[in-house]
């Protein structure tokens, strides 16, 4: 195989080298995007855990900084989170001027607990606090501390998340000043367990921008056993009363011989709440210090099943990359569910809008956008593709992406089975997982797609399928091929209002 060439990717996060894996105490303030992330400073293996620190304006462009928090001899920095201590609760800094605190997980051989470091500069110079752990129930898999700032119509007070990955189980403590914990309730274990539940999160959405019908949403990473294989995310929805998570609709709670067999089939699967259905979509959180309608997710756009494994090169290395940063709303469907919807937060450049009226077999599409009959088009590297369209007779509408060595990339909604599947070439990654996924759509006669690819280096691009307005997301990682060949098909029979509009981002 050819060396590869480590190009930056356009529109995801990278840092410029080494090994990086869960977002970490993503928090905005004076005006800034902070992304702290789980990083190697010293290799491109998952080992010496540190933060990472990147910062941004506009969640698009990011500037790298030096790692934020080390680890030691003693404990590797695992994941956790940031708040602004508005008020000062924590001492750490004034009132006027108040410190950022964050909330990780030391990680020693056998023992994980939850401590404290902290901020007086905006969040580049990190001190750790003399009295960790500041939460430690003596167990070997406590971790991923999510705080944040709950309202209980007084003063408020602190409220954090942590799984016992093994356990299946999210535990909620409360704080008044950051450092002394105590515990509330737990939640699990229930729905999808095969696998540890890390890295948890958990915010208020109002319903529609209606206040007044509001949900709680908790994120739960689990690994494996998610519903494209190996990791990915869940979520439920439900009440906080400032100490219970009460699920809307409570999940059967599992045999504990599941918990060890781990094995749930695809339709026990389907009936969770999945945040994305592909397989590169984990340990995704949301950052502190934004309004309540900007709530904003990102994720690490990778695989633990072979996350170990993506090409990188030996100058400049880096493995793999965050996903795009999507904002969060709840929106209640036609059915009169509420789904979590997610649409991206960046922007890219102006749109080349072809309206092709009926589609009756393939064209191709790419920069500037070929008209029906031209054969050949490319896809820039960093590429948005939006396609509607009606289904007429046709069986299904299909997006086909790359050709050649690196294989192809099917991207097909299915009229009849009303699903969207998407299928990528066994190359890259290397190992492990399907190569096909799937997901349900809500209206099956309507193509609402919007479709981001980005070059991440020589040989991996990554693919993220916004679809109906994004209440369904799947993300994977595919082969990035040379001839980014693409086009559009309505196979066996015809559709109609079709309309098709690639934006690039100019860079
Ligand atoms: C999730 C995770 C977390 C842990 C971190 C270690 O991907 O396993 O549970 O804190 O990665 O790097």
């Amino acid at each position: 195989l050819p060396p590869v060439r480590t190009l930056s990717p356009r529109l995801h996060f990278a840092p410029r080298n080494n090994w990086m894996n869960d977002p970490n105490g993503l928090v905005f303030h004076d005006g800034l995007y902070h992304l702290y992330f789980q990083y190697n400073p010293q290799g491109s293996e998952h080992a010496h855990l540190s933060w990472g620190h990147a910062t941004s304006t506009d969640l698009a462009r990011w500037t790298e900084h030096e790692p934020a928090i080390l680890w030691d001899d003693t404990e590797q920095i695992y994941s956790g989170s940031v708040v602004v201590d508005h008020g000062n609760t924590s001492g750490f800094g004034t009132a006027e001027e108040p410190p950022l605190v964050a909330l990780y997980t030391a990680a020693a051989d056998g023992h994980q607990a939850q401590a404290l470091a902290y901020s007086t500069d905006g969040g580049y110079v990190w001190t750790k606090y003399r009295g960790n752990p500041v939460l430690d129930r003596g167990t070997s898999d406590f971790r991923d501390p999510k705080v944040f700032r709950y309202d209980d119509g007084g003063d408020g007070y602190w409220v954090m998340v942590a799984v016992e990955a093994e356990d299946r189980q999210v535990l909620f403590h409360r704080s008044d000043d950051l450092k002394t914990w105590t515990y509330l309730s737990s939640y699990g274990p229930a729905g999808p367990v095969g696998g540890v539940w890390e890295c948890p999160d958990m915010f208020r959405l109002a319903v529609d921008g209606d206040e007044d019908d509001a949900r709680w949403v908790l994120l739960i990473s689990l690994n494996p056993g998610g519903i494209a294989g190996g990791s990915g995310t869940h979520y439920v929805m439900g009440e906080f009363d400032g100490t219970i998570f009460r699920p809307t609709a409570p999940l059967p709670t599992p045999a504990p011989e599941l918990l060890v067999d781990r094995s749930q089939s695809r339709d026990e699967l389907e009936a969770f709440g999945w945040i994305d259905f592909g397989p590169d979509c984990y340990a995704g959180v949301t950052f502190d210090g934004l309004a309540a309608h900007e709530r904003t997710l990102i994720a690490w756009m990778d695989n633990w099943r072979y996350a170990g494994s993506i090409p990188h090169d030996d100058s400049s290395e880096y493995r793999s990359a965050m996903t795009l940063p999507r904002r969060l709303s709840l929106t209640r469907d036609r059915s009169g569910a509420v789904r979590l919807r997610q649409a991206p937060a960046v922007e890219v450049g102006a749109d080349e809008i072809t309206e092709l009226g009926s589609l009756t077999g393939r064209v191709a599409v790419g920069a500037g956008l070929a008209g029906a009959g031209s054969a050949d088009a490319a896809l820039p590297d960093a590429v948005r593709i939006r396609v509607t369209a009606t289904f007429g007779d046709a069986d299904s509408v299909e997006l086909r992406i790359g050709a050649g060595d690196a294989g192809e990339v099917v991207i097909r909604q299915s009229h009849a089975s009303g699903r969207i599947d998407v299928v990528r070439p066994d190359v890259v990654p290397p190992a492990g997982v399907s190569g096909s996924m799937s997901m349900p759509v809500a209206r099956a006669g309507d193509v609402a797609w919007e479709i981001w690819i980005d070059v991440l280096n020589d040989r991996v691009a990554s693919l993220e399928v916004f679809a109906e307005d994004g209440d369904r997301v799947l993300t994977a990682l595919i082969p990035a091929s040379s001839h980014r060949a693409c086009s559009l098909a309505a196979v066996a029979g015809t559709l109609r209002e079709v309309r098709v509009a690639v934006a690039e981002e100019a860079c």
